[in-house]
């Protein structure tokens, strides 16, 4: 018996064992590959201002809220474990490929200038200063030098390590249900595939998108899987590569993305499919990926493909996460946080935290409040 059982090891359910464990609660996290879900694809930007689209305002103070947490949680966690988790402030630096991904561009310039966001336009000029790498046909930039980039394998393994240290055991089996002290009544567990039952006083579920395959009946967790396909290159012995920022694109209304590390490694993503996780890359899709990152950054042609990856991000119904009680006692949950699961992690942690120990999670994290999707709710959040 657990004080908390964690259902789900990526690096939400990983950072949210981690402080539990420091409010002094025993804790176990089970899950048959931890890290191995969207945590092993996501690139690591945390760029709560070109992530910033039209109609997820609350998305938007929600990421806000956990970037300004982003320096103090990376502090602590390399601190607590002698890693270097790839965090820096690189600046975002995207492009418009041609006259129609300009005006897409403007267009999102005038919403995150609308919010208040750190970002303008620059010009191709100066977009071509700050990376030469940059490819002959560019019709416009933009620039946001806030924005941070952290590597979230890296911040992974940490996680595992500081859990490791506190104690916390992390099982490697699969959860096929969660265990109810009565159909409809509190959840006292979870259990594997080996029908062994984990009883803890609070479940966390943090199981990403499936995290709806796994939620009792009468409770409402509508996680879906966002298939996205991402390439790795490496350019540690092409020191003529380089990119000091993250470079973000338009291509023919197409998104794309170049996270380049200290080591080497360059992450280009990223497909965005409403498909299921067959972990299946397509011809297609790496295809779709390269073809518009080298419009944008030829020079990648250069480099070794090292890597190609295909993950599902945990979507929701409104792209927000749910973070938090569900009405049903002994359960909580830290799920569906899509395209920002890294950048989101100190937050949920906290918040997760926060709820456990005092009942409500704290003010900032409203917005993800899962009972917003309970069906006895009428018109919207409780
Ligand atoms: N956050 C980038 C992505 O989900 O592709």
């Amino acid at each position: 018996m657990n004080d908390v059982v964690v259902v789900g090891c990526g690096i939400i359910g990983a950072a949210v064992a981690w402080r539990l464990s420091q409010l002094g609660l025993s804790v176990t996290c089970l899950d048959p590959a931890p890290g191995d879900g969207a945590t092993f694809a996501a690139a690591g930007m945390l760029a709560p201002v070109t992530e910033a689209e039209f109609g997820d305002d609350e998305l938007t103070a929600l990421n806000l809220e956990s970037a300004r947490d982003w320096p103090a949680f990376a502090a602590e966690l390399a601190d607590a474990t002698g890693t270097d988790l790839g965090f820096r402030r690189s600046g975002t630096l995207t492009v418009a490929f041609d006259a129609g991904d300009r005006q897409q561009l403007r267009r999102l310039l005038d919403l995150r200038g609308r919010l208040g966001l750190p970002t303008e336009e620059i010009t191709v000029e100066a977009a071509r200063e700050l990376e030469p790498l940059l490819g002959p046909r560019i019709a416009g930039a933009a620039w946001a030098p806030d924005e941070h980039q952290v590597d979230p394998r890296q911040v992974h393994a940490a996680l595992l390590s500081a859990l490791a240290d506190r104690g916390v055991d992390v099982v490697r089996r699969r959860v096929v249900a969660l265990a109810e002290e009565s159909s409809g009544g509190p959840v006292i567990g979870a259990v594997d595939d080996h029908g062994t039952t984990h009883r803890a006083g609070v479940v966390v579920l943090a199981a990403g998108w499936a995290s709806r395959q796994l939620a009792p009946s009468a409770v409402t967790v509508p996680t879906r899987p966002v298939k996205g396909q991402v390439l790795r290159l490496d350019a540690q012995a092409q020191p003529a590569f380089s990119l000091d920022r993250v470079v973000r694109g338009f291509v023919q209304a197409r998104q794309v993305y170049l996270v380049s590390r200290a080591g080497g490694e360059v992450v280009v993503g990223a497909t965005s499919e409403e498909q299921p996780d067959d972990r299946r890359v397509t011809a297609g899709g790496a295809f779709a990926v390269l073809r518009d990152a080298r419009a944008l950054v030829p020079g990648i042609d250069e480099l070794p493909l090292v890597e190609l990856t295909a993950r599902a991000r945990p979507g929701s119904p409104d792209n927000l996460p749910l973070i938090g009680g569900c009405g049903r006692p002994g359960l909580v949950l830290a799920t569906g946080h899509y395209r920002n699961g890294i950048l989101l992690t100190p937050l949920t942690a906290a918040a997760v935290a926060t709820y456990v120990r005092d009942g409500a999670v704290p003010d900032r994290a409203a917005a993800a409040d899962p009972r917003r999707f309970a069906p006895t709710v009428s018109g919207g959040r409780p």
